[in-house]
């Protein structure tokens, strides 16, 4: 397994893959890995001849302080799970690797889609995401890149920028990958508390039952359902849920037939904040 934490010396080394007509697969990421990430990098094996791994927390996607400073730094385990799925190419860069000397996002117009969901509740995140993504892009020049349906609100806005600006990369989504009581793995779980993490299923749990009365009821009446769900419950204190549909992101009033729609939520298990979403139809 390669290790680079510099921009130059990955290029160089792409270049000759990509001179060898040699298909780069691309997951991104900020560390912290665990069996969603690593089934991520599994599919990129399966189809492109070389997988590049990125590491990076990338500071203009929080908008909160401590959240950043708190984000679970484990590179020496991470590089260990890289290498035992036979990860090609890591990459580590510093944040002056990737900045400079500015820190800040680039503005992006997803014609829409930023403003919905997550877009309301953090300040910058999707510009801070944007930022980060087509720069990696444009180091490690892709054939494809993975990203997984638990921040599918992120997945659908990469998809938006690569095709506003002709990037030569397909983007794959892929499923959300969930420990056995149901809970979305996330590397947010490994700073939940005992009690809250033995809690956090009951995200999962509603939205397996705002899914099944999806077929009788409609997304107003739904959304009242699970949020005095969540006022009950003692731990648990939900930011949003939204039933929208899959293109747009906006909310769905009514139901058309030939259209996809998700629920979509994110709940507060003490100071950590978890996301999750359902496919409905
Ligand atoms: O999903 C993530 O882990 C991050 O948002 C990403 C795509 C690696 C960009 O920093």
């Amino acid at each position: 397994m390669h290790i680079f934490n510099k921009k130059q010396a990955l290029t160089q080394f792409l270049k000759q893959v990509k001179q060898k007509q040699k298909t780069i697969g691309f997951v991104p990421t900020m560390g912290a890995l665990h069996k969603g990430h690593l089934s991520l990098i599994k599919k990129a094996k399966a189809k492109n001849n070389i997988v590049v791994v990125s590491i990076f927390v990338n500071p203009t996607q929080f908008d909160n302080v401590e959240d950043l400073n708190q984000y679970p730094k484990t590179l020496v385990k991470d590089l260990d799970l890289l290498k035992s799925v036979a990860c090609d190419v890591v990459f580590t860069p510093s944040v002056s690797e990737i900045y400079n000397t500015n820190i800040s996002a680039k503005k992006f117009n997803f014609d829409g889609l930023e403003h919905q969901m997550e877009g309301k509740f953090r300040d910058g995140h999707f510009n801070g995401v944007g930022t980060i993504v087509k720069a990696l892009f444009e180091i490690v020049k892709p054939n494809k890149a993975y990203f997984g349906e638990k921040d599918f609100q992120q997945l659908q806005i990469i998809k938006k920028m690569v095709k506003k600006n002709n990037l030569p990369v397909k983007i794959k989504g892929c499923a959300i990958f969930r420990e056995p009581d149901g809970l979305a793995m996330s590397s947010r779980n490994t700073r939940l508390t005992e009690a809250y993490r033995n809690a956090a299923p009951f995200i999962y749990k509603t939205l397996k039952k705002a899914k099944k009365k999806f077929g009788t009821e409609n997304a107003t009446k739904i959304t009242a359902w699970v949020t005095k769900k969540f006022k009950k419950h003692p731990l648990l204190e939900l930011e949003y849920f939204t039933i929208a549909e899959e293109k747009t992101l906006e909310t769905a009033i009514t139901k058309e037939k030939n259209k996809k729609y998700r629920a979509f939520i994110a709940v507060f298990a003490g100071k950590i904040r978890l996301i999750d979403n359902i496919r409905l139809k």
